[in-house]
């Protein structure tokens, strides 16, 4: 109860941006036109409350009410085991497919609940795209088609429109430059760090609203990671990012806000230079200054 009163306000102010951001511009001709949002946060894109999930009789997520503002990065940090991907993994109906999985409360995506007896978790995976920890391009493709297969899977013939797509998301992934000499080669060919920036590319292929990563650096070099967290500050202009994280350089350097879990429950969510200057809880504080983790 008390967690709820604490993310509240956050909304609230976060909607108040929301509106001053999109004030209404009128051009010479009298015609009005919406201005381009000027702030990060612009409203709640996803409403979770009360999610508890876990695998038969154990409980990971003991009920965790977060809202997350659209076209922002919302860093998920905390310990080992601490339920960070069982986490991200009920956002987008992913966790139900691994056996004995349970999840109960409500996830909304614009207001909707993604797990209403209607709700098509296929369409629903669109819609929320992901990046995993280990980087997974389809081992048997091209570059280009390991970003074009999910176009191709819905239907998309025209060759135009694919290599239109393609370009789009590889510099979207900034990848681009990297491979656009190269893009019959085998995605399993790339190194790592391209790996990873391949698979972003594929999510936003099919154009999600929600793009959610699950440590996707954690087996990269320094040098790739700066690449991923580069291509993090472009895309979230567009898609509402979720990034999991145990690195808390990571999360102060890309996040807009960032949430601080531990053994299953949400102890803290806020801005993240609040989070991270003036934590509220001492748990936090415990864990950002390194006391355990
Ligand atoms: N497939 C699974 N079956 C049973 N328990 C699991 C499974 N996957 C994860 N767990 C357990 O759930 C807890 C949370 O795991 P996880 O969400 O992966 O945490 P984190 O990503 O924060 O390290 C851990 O105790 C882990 O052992
Ligand atoms: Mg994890």
């Amino acid at each position: 109860m008390e967690m709820q009163e604490e993310i509240e306000p956050l909304r609230v102010r976060t909607m108040e941006t929301e509106k001053m951001g999109q004030t209404k511009a009128t051009a010479a001709d009298g015609s009005t036109a919406q201005a381009e949002p000027t702030g990060f946060a612009l409203g709640t894109k996803m409403s979770i409350k009360r999610l508890e999930a876990g695998f038969g009789k154990s409980m990971v997520l003991k009920g965790v009410s977060i809202e997350v503002p659209q076209r922002s990065v919302t860093a998920i940090m905390g310990p080992s085991g601490c339920g960070k991907t069982t986490f991200i993994r009920c956002l987008n109906r992913i966790h139900e497919l691994t056996p004995g999985a349970f999840v109960r409360g409500e996830v909304l995506l614009d207001g909707e609940d993604i797990y209403a007896p209607r709700a098509d978790p296929v369409a629903i995976r669109r819609r929320i795209g992901m990046v995993f920890q280990k980087p997974n391009p389809f081992p048997t493709m091209s570059i280009y088609d390991n970003v074009a297969a999910g176009l191709k899977l819905n239907g998309v013939k025209d060759r135009k429109l694919l290599d239109e797509v393609v370009e789009r998301s590889l510099k979207m992934g900034f990848l681009w430059d990297e491979v656009k000499d190269e893009l019959r080669k085998s995605g399993a060919a790339l190194s790592g760090g391209q790996q990873q920036r391949l698979c972003i590319a594929r999510a936003i292929a099919v154009q999600p609203e929600v793009l959610l990563m699950d440590e996707p650096a954690s087996a990269l070099d320094p040098t790739a990671t700066a690449k991923i967290e580069e291509a993090m500050v472009e895309l979230k202009k567009q898609y509402t990012i979720v990034i999991v994280t145990h690195n808390m350089q990571q999360a102060a350097r890309v996040a807009d806000y960032t949430a601080f879990f531990y053994l299953g429950e949400l102890v803290e969510f806020g801005e993240t230079a609040q989070l991270f200057e003036n934590p509220k809880k001492e748990l936090t504080e415990r864990y950002i200054t390194g006391k355990f983790g």
